[in-house]
């Protein structure tokens, strides 16, 4: 094996008036940490806040490289898991946050992935009535996805989700090594939301996916070590994309909810345990999506379809409901859920739907009896 080859950092900026900021995105980028922090917020101290996973790979060396350009810091470390964005949990980082005499001036650097950005973000933006935040994300779901457009939150009893704010990090810093320790299985459910850039809105990225989805797998140890930089960049520039045009998902934002409605039904049906991530969720979600849209009279050629699903099948998602271990969710349970689902109006249901690779519009005139005779089909194929 080569040595990893060191490549210039991309920076995908931000365009978001008074709160713009940059993503850069690099192998080895977290030994630079502490010198920008200190370039970005002169004299600043910062609590670092992460989970018990993340930490025992790299909080060290994240304390490293702030000590080393003279930053004062110190660490909230909270059990790993979704069940942390809890309001306990949230409760132990804000007070945390404020014994560590964090003030306006200072920062909280957000280190790990979508549960920590989402958790020490929501608490940044709420503690003192608002904090800066810097996010550095440890695993390619939150690369590409939740460290990107400033949504966080914690989960209520009655969902995920549903207690949070919109609050932008003034950096995130997107060091591409972190997740050489990511379990595989974690990394293949964070390639999900990236081939759903793709799938969504870039036809060309798709194929490039197609052909070079073993040198993003395999990070730093190929030739080719800049795939995996360049993945995440185009991602994050198509997130940020939307998300500068309709910050809020007002409209055009809900394209990235490819997959998603069908996701979330079987995340649901699987209790969110983890017989399914949410990121496995999402390809066998965006399947169905292409198998469903392909149903639809010419609005997807089949062959087409079968493309996307072929793809995702070949890096080792689910992609068919027989692929998702344990018993088999029922029609109706299915069905309820997705009734369930904040997408529903008015008696139809609002679903992404494709007209090719890369050619995914929101279609809100669902007739529920259309998917539900959908979803029957797929599961007597088991
Ligand atoms: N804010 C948003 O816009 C947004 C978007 C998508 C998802 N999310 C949220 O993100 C969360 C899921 O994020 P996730 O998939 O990153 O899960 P996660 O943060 O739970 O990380 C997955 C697992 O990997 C471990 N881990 C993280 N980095 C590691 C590393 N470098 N090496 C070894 N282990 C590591 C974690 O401890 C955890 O066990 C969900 O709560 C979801 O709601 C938010
Ligand atoms: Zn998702």
């Amino acid at each position: 094996m080569t040595a990893a080859v060191r490549t210039e950092p991309i920076t995908v900026p931000v365009a978001l008036d008074a709160r713009s900021y940059g993503i850069v995105i690099g192998r080895g980028l977290l030994a630079s940490l502490g010198a920008r922090v200190a370039t970005l917020r002169p004299g600043a101290r910062v609590v670092v806040v992460t989970d018990e996973n993340v930490a025992r790979h790299h909080l060290a060396a994240a304390e490293a490289a702030l000590t080393h350009a003279d930053v004062t810091a110190s660490r909230i470390i909270v059990p790993a898991g979704e069940a942390s964005k809890s309001y306990q949990v949230f409760e132990r980082v804000c007070e945390g946050i404020i014994a560590a005499r964090i003030e306006r001036s200072d920062l909280v650097i957000a280190l790990g992935g979508g549960v920590v950005g989402d958790l020490a973000g929501f608490a940044a933006a709420v503690v003192r009535r608002g904090l800066d935040y810097v996010q550095v994300p440890t695993t390619l779901l939150a690369d590409v996805d939740s460290s990107v457009g400033g949504k966080t939150a914690i989960d209520s009893a009655h969902g995920k989700n549903l207690v949070g704010a919109f609050h932008q990090p003034i950096l995130v810093l997107a060091d591409t090594a972190l997740l050489d320790t990511l379990p595989a299985r974690e990394f293949r459910a964070g390639y999900a939301e990236l081939v759903k850039y793709g799938l969504l809105g870039d036809a060309a990225f798709f194929a490039w996916l197609e052909s070079n989805w073993r040198e993003i797998f395999s990070g730093g140890d190929s030739s080719k070590s800049s795939a995996r930089e360049h993945a995440v960049a185009v991602a994050c520039r198509a997130k940020v994309a939307i998300v500068e045009r309709d910050e809020r998902e007002t409209g055009e934002r809900a394209l990235l909810n490819l997959g998603h409605t069908f996701g979330h039904a079987l995340e649901a049906a699987c209790g969110f345990s983890d017989r399914l991530l949410h990121g496995e969720a999402v390809a066998a979600g965006m399947a169905l999506a292409f198998e469903f849209s392909a149903r639809r009279q010419g609005l997807i050629a089949p062959a087409e379809a079968k493309r996307a699903v072929r793809h995702l099948a070949e890096v080792g998602l689910p992609t068919r409901l027989q692929d998702i271990p344990g018993p088999p969710p029922s029609v109706d349970q299915l069905m309820e859920l997705i009734g369930q689902d904040k997408k529903v109006k008015r008696g139809t249901l609002t679903f992404i739907l494709v007209r090719a690779i890369g050619g995914a519009f929101i279609e809100t005139d669902v007739d529920p009896r259309e998917v539900r005779t959908f979803l029957s089909e797929k599961l007597a194929e088991r």
